[in-house]
């Protein structure tokens, strides 16, 4: 149990160093920035009409993830635990019921699904770049990059074999519990991801439709903005940040205590807000200029960006470099994701972090089959209208993860004592008085109102 006290105290002690502070930030970027920025935010924006879509995320990110982010890190440096534990001591601190603990819960089961399907998704990327490689999208037309595609979805036994791939590349990390080494390479690969986004947006600029996109991305109108899509945009700006269900308040606890948390959380949420941007930004023009649909779905960037590498010279090379990385985006994304489980295994049973990161990840790859399974063999099966994939999302994103930031913000704006989380935020009283507000009543309200407009009590009420 005591790993993260270790290794934070370990961190206290180097107090006035880079290094705790960087790695709490390289950590937390990394688990933020994965497939939710460069394959998710485009597919939704696509799918929901782009520009109000694109407004409603911003504002969600500004007015209920940065408040939510920093409540989450504080939490998770003050309990210096797995989220159950954190939840439960910091209740009993403040005289709270031990059953926020359930808050812990629900968090780590989110993880666990989450990662299910993240790791179905991780394997097209790492299927694309064994194709890069084999000089599959040189000169590909954009008939012949959606059948590629599609061949790939098609193929049960291909989708099973990365997805496993992937979650065993994810087990060997987190079973090993140092991830200084995959840390360290981030901090090269990350910035690599940044530059090879830029370099995809310069293309896109000279041959893509550049205006349409922006125009696309942002002039709002709202006659395209469905209460779904207010929903849909407030879930991705927790799953994009990784917040609600306990990864950064296990990342929390590495944070020194001089460090602003104020401060970091905006850095963090700002990378992470400015790559789902240039991602939208590389691929909307190709979409418009090959006459492409931008609501088509999960397919979108497999099936649009191949077309862009084919045309360009050293195409397969950069294509290659650029799916690699991809997937370590999301490797240190998937690491958070199941962080928490063996955590909470580890301190609180008798078993080892091996056997307890096989079996979370076991148990993950197992229900990842009906999301493998829902492009090809079950993609008929739906229940109101949702593949299995399709419900794992949506219950996720668009429900757990609100409901758990909801309850963050909850215990943080009102349970805690505003001694204590006015300690810890240290911050100046203009900035602590904007982050109580936006806690105790804006966020934990327009989670409040979104989910009960979709789930149609509002409607029912209003009349
Ligand atoms: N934020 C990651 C992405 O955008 C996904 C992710 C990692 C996540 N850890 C999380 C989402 C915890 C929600 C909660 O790809």
């Amino acid at each position: 149990m005591s790993e993260n006290k270790q290794f934070s105290s370990l961190s206290e002690s180097k107090q006035g160093s880079w290094s705790g502070k960087f790695a709490f930030i390289l950590a937390a970027t990394g688990s933020a920035v994965g497939l939710g920025n460069i394959w998710k935010f485009p597919y939704i924006t696509g799918e929901n009409g782009g520009g109000a879509f694109v407004l409603v995320y911003l504002l969600c990110i500004a007015g209920i993830g940065i408040p939510i982010m920093m409540a989450e890190i504080m939490l998770g440096r003050r309990g210096h635990e797995n989220p159950v534990n954190t939840m439960e001591d910091l209740a009993r601190q403040e005289g709270a019921s031990k059953q926020w603990k359930m808050l812990g819960w629900m968090g780590i089961t989110a993880g666990i699904m989450i990662f299910s399907y993240y790791s179905v998704i991780a394997g097209w990327a790492l299927s694309y770049f064994f194709d890069a490689l084999r000089g599959v999208f040189s000169g590909i037309t954009a008939e012949l990059a959606d059948h590629h595609f599609s061949g790939l979805l098609g193929s049960w036994t291909s989708l099973l074999g990365w997805h496993s791939v992937f979650t065993i590349m994810t087990i060997v990390i987190v079973a090993r519990g140092v991830r200084g080494g995959l840390e360290k390479a981030v901090t090269i690969l990350m910035p690599a991801l940044f530059v090879m986004l830029i370099l995809m947006v310069g293309y896109a600029m000279q041959n893509g439709e550049f205006k349409k996109a922006v125009n696309f991305m942002f002039s709002p109108d709202f006659s395209q903005l469905s209460g779904a899509a207010v929903l849909t945009a407030m879930g991705h700006a927790f799953f994009t940040l990784s917040l609600g269900m306990g990864a950064i308040m296990a990342y929390g606890a590495y944070l020194p205590k001089n460090v602003s948390i104020g401060a970091t959380t905006i850095t963090i949420a700002l990378a992470d807000t400015i790559v789902a941007l240039l991602a939208g930004l590389a691929i909307f023009p190709i979409v418009f200029s090959h006459g492409l649909e931008p609501s088509s779905g999960p397919g979108l960037i497999f099936t649009t960006l191949p077309i862009a590498f084919g045309d360009m010279p050293y195409g397969s090379l950069f294509a290659g470099i650029f799916f690699l990385l991809l997937v370590f985006a999301a490797l240190s994304s998937a690491i958070s994701l199941i962080e928490p489980a063996v955590a909470r295994l580890t301190e609180k049973r008798d078993i080892s972090r091996v056997g307890a990161t096989w079996l979370v990840g076991g148990l993950s790859w197992l229900l990842g089959i009906g999301s493998v399974l829902s492009f090809n063999l079950l993609s008929d099966d739906k229940l109101a209208g949702k593949t299995f994939f399709d419900w794992m999302d949506y219950l996720t994103s668009n429900i757990m993860l609100p409901l758990g930031g909801m309850l963050i913000a909850i215990f943080a704006g009102w349970v805690m004592q505003q001694k204590s989380s006015r300690d810890e935020l240290a911050m100046n009283q203009l900035a602590y008085t904007l982050w109580l507000f936006l806690t105790r009543f804006i966020a934990p309200l327009a989670v409040f109102l979104v989910l009960l407009k979709v789930s149609g009590v509002l409607d029912a009420v209003t009349g």
